[in-house]
C-alpha cells in the first residue's frame, strides 16, 4: 500500500504519462487523482499499441481497475474533458471534484489575445492563466454548476483519502514541471500556479502525512517550450542532429533542448522532497538502451550517467524510461 506523488523535475515535458501509466499497469492503484494547472498540460500515453494524448485524464487510466479522478484545484474545460472521456473510454469510472474552475471560452479568448501571456510567455493559449486570475477574484464558476459535468461530479479528497486510508495503492499525478511554477519557477516565465509535490496534493485534497513516496520525474536531456531562461540551451540544428528536438502536445510547438542539468535536478529534489528518481528517455541519449528492462542490459556510459545522477541527486533512480510503450521501463524500487 504506497501512496505515490509524481510531478515534473524541469519545465514540464519529462514523461511523466509513461512513468505514470507503467506504475498504474504495475502497482494497481484503486485511484489515480491527477492535480496539476488544466488544459494546459499534454500527456503522450503509449499503451497497447495505442498512443493517447490527454490534457484532463489522468495518465493512470490505463489501469482499468483504477477510479480516475480530477481534483479541485485543477481547470477543467468540459468540452475536452468530455472529448476524452469517450477516447479514453472511462465513462462510469471517472470523476470531477465539484470544486474544479471551468475554463470559459472567454479565457481561451484572452489567453490567445494577450500580448502578454500568448506572445511574451508563450503561454499554451489554452485558457488556464486567465481562469486562475478569474480564481483568485472567485468569479470564476465551478464544476457543480455546469449540467454537462452533473453525472461526474464527486468529492475527489474524500475518495481519495478513504482509498489511502483503506490501506489500497494511489497514484497522485501531477503537471507541468516544478521550474515553471509560479513561486518557484523561472518568474514571469512560468505557468499560472505552484507545480511542486505539495501544490500537487493540495489540489486533491490530501495532506503530506498521507504521502508515502514523491517520485520527481526527469528527462535524460532537458526541454522548455515557450519562452523564459533554459541555461545550456542547443541550437535547433544541434538538438535535431541529437534527435532531441520535439514538438509539443498541446500546441504544436518545437520544444527546445539543453543537455541534463544538474543543478535544476538538486533543486527540483529539494523543492519536492523527492524520495525517489524517474530517468525517462535515456534511449534517446544512449540508443543501445531502447527497450531495456534490466539494469544489466545498458550500456556503460548509460550505468555511469545514472549513477552520476544518484551521487548527485542522493536519491535512488528507481524508474528508467527505455522507450514510448508504458512497459518500456527498467524498475528497481525492490532494490531500494
Ligand atoms: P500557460 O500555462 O499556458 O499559461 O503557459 C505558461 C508557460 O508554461 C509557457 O511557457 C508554456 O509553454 C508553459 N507550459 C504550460 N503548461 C505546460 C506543459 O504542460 N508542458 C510544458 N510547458 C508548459
Ligand atoms: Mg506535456
Amino acid at each position: 500500500m504506497t501512496c505515490y506523488v509524481v510531478v515534473g523535475g524541469f519545465f514540464g515535458d519529462e514523461g511523466k504519462g509513461k512513468v505514470i501509466s507503467y506504475l498504474a499497469l504495475k502497482d494497481k492503484p484503486s485511484v489515480v487523482a491527477r492535480g496539476g494547472c488544466g488544459t494546459n498540460a499534454g500527456h503522450t500515453v503509449e499503451y497497447g499499441g495505442r498512443r493517447f494524448k490527454l490534457r484532463q485524464i489522468p495518465s493512470g487510466f490505463v489501469y482499468e481497475g483504477a477510479r480516475v479522478l480530477i481534483g479541485a484545484g485543477v481547470l477543467v474545460d468540459p468540452n475536452v474533458f468530455l472529448k476524452e472521456v469517450e477516447e479514453a473510454g472511462v465513462k462510469g469510472r471517472v470523476g470531477v471534484d465539484y470544486n474544479c474552475a471551468i475554463i470559459e471560452p472567454r479565457h481561451i479568448e484572452q489567453d490567445r489575445g494577450s500580448r502578454h501571456l500568448s506572445g511574451k510567455i508563450g503561454s499554451t493559449g489554452t485558457g488556464c492563466g486567465p481562469c486562475n486570475a478569474e480564481r483568485a477574484m472567485r468569479t470564476v464558476r465551478l464544476a457543480r454548476d455546469v449540467d454537462e459535468l452533473k453525472e461526474y461530479l464527486t468529492d475527489v479528497s474524500l475518495e481519495l483519502n478513504e482509498a489511502v486510508d483503506r490501506g489500497e495503492n494511489a497514484i497522485i499525478e501531477g503537471t507541468q514541471g516544478t521550474f515553471l511554477s509560479l513561486y518557484h519557477g523561472t518568474y514571469p516565465y512560468v505557468t499560472s500556479k505552484d507545480t511542486t509535490a505539495s501544490q500537487a496534493c493540495a489540489d486533491v485534497g490530501i495532506g503530506p502525512t498521507k504521502v508515502d513516496e514523491v517520485l520527481v520525474v526527469f528527462k535524460a536531456y532537458v526541454t522548455r517550450v515557450g519562452g523564459g531562461p533554459l541555461p545550456g540551451e542547443l541550437s535547433e540544428e544541434e538538438a535535431e542532429r541529437r534527435g532531441w528536438l520535439e514538438v509539443a502536445t498541446v500546441t504544436g510547438r518545437k520544444r527546445r533542448a539543453a543537455p541534463f542539468n544538474f543543478e535544476l535536478a538538486r533543486r527540483a529534489v529539494r523543492l519536492n522532497g523527492a524520495t525517489q528518481v524517474a530517468i525517462t528517455k535515456l534511449d534517446v541519449v544512449y540508443p543501445e538502451c531502447q527497450g531495456a528492462t534490466s539494469f544489466e542490459e545498458l550500456p556503460r556510459k548509460a550505468v555511469e550517467f545514472v549513477e552520476e545522477v544518484e551521487s548527485q541527486l542522493r536519491r535512488p533512480v528507481t524508474i528508467i524510461g527505455t522507450g514510448a510503450d508504458a512497459n518500456s521501463v527498467i524498475d528497481r524500487r525492490e532494490e531500494i
